[in-house]
């Protein structure tokens, strides 16, 4: 499909016509609302493997399709998947929260997403796409520092080597869990997502970076490049830590 979307609420709700899923059920993302938490003493820490690589290495391989052993993959989930992508989505000057998820109504500033495919059961990630066991994403929320520089969106920027593990949370054993949609067109319901409950914190220069480390990077309208959250249409969010139980102090 080469229909060109756009974001901002003008291009959003234009999306379905071209794409029908985008208006269907098990959209994401959704606002994690405590009401609609489960504890789920089966959720098991993620497992993150080959992750102490470089971003831009790892990705390139990871998009040849090929599941070798040197591909970054994640174990803890019900298949075993491999990564292909990552992104961000962030706001911009007129509005600097640009997570897409969002805990009990609050918006951070911007989010991770390493997307995976089911690398046991598909031979690739276009295969595996629209299938409902086929996508896995690990999404990381982000809380970001002032580094003294401006945050200008179109700023070019030299790509410097960092470690895709560095980006994720100290603690990979708390988390949210949910069936949802990829949150672009064609918004296919095949995702399962793995929302951190801890935060990254960065600077200013690292969004650049990670903004610069995208393989076919869309360019980021003045609104941002995040869906607002969507129906829960019932579903129940597991989680794997109880009520109460302490976050990670950093
Ligand atoms: C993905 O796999 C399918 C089936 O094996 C194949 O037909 C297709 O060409 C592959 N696509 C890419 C992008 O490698
Ligand atoms: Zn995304």
């Amino acid at each position: 499909a080469s229909f060109h979307w756009s974001w901002g609420p003008k291009g959003v709700q234009h999306w379905s016509k071209s794409y029908p899923f985008c208006g269907g059920v098990f959209q994401s993302p959704i606002d994690l609302q405590t009401p609609l938490l489960q504890y789920d003493p089966s959720l098991v820490p993620i497992e993150v493997h080959n992750y102490d690589l470089l971003a831009h290495e790892q990705l390139t391989l990871g998009n040849s399709g090929h599941a070798g052993e040197q591909s970054m993959y994640i174990l803890g989930l019900p298949n075993r998947y491999s990564a292909v992508e990552l992104h961000v989505h962030w706001g911009s000057p007129n509005t600097p929260a640009g997570s897409e998820h969002t805990i009990d109504g609050k918006r951070f500033a911007a989010e991770l997403h390493v997307v995976h495919f089911n690398s046991k059961k598909y031979s690739n990630v276009s295969v595996a796409a629209d299938k409902s066991d086929g996508l896995a994403v690990l999404a990381v929320l982000i809380e970001v520092r002032s580094d003294g520089g401006l945050f200008t969106i179109d700023q070019k920027v030299q790509v410097p080597a960092f470690n895709i593990r560095h980006l994720l949370p100290l603690r990979l054993d708390q988390y949210y869990r949910y069936d949802g949609s990829l949150t672009t067109p064609p918004c296919y319901p095949s995702v399962l997502w793995t929302v951190f409950r801890n935060p990254i914190t960065i600077s200013h220069t690292q969004v650049l970076c990670l903004q610069g480390a995208e393989r076919e990077p869309i360019p980021v309208p003045l609104d941002g490049n995040y869906r607002t959250p969507q129906s829960t249409d019932q579903r129940v969010i597991l989680v794997s830590f109880r009520e109460g139980e302490l976050g990670a102090a950093i």
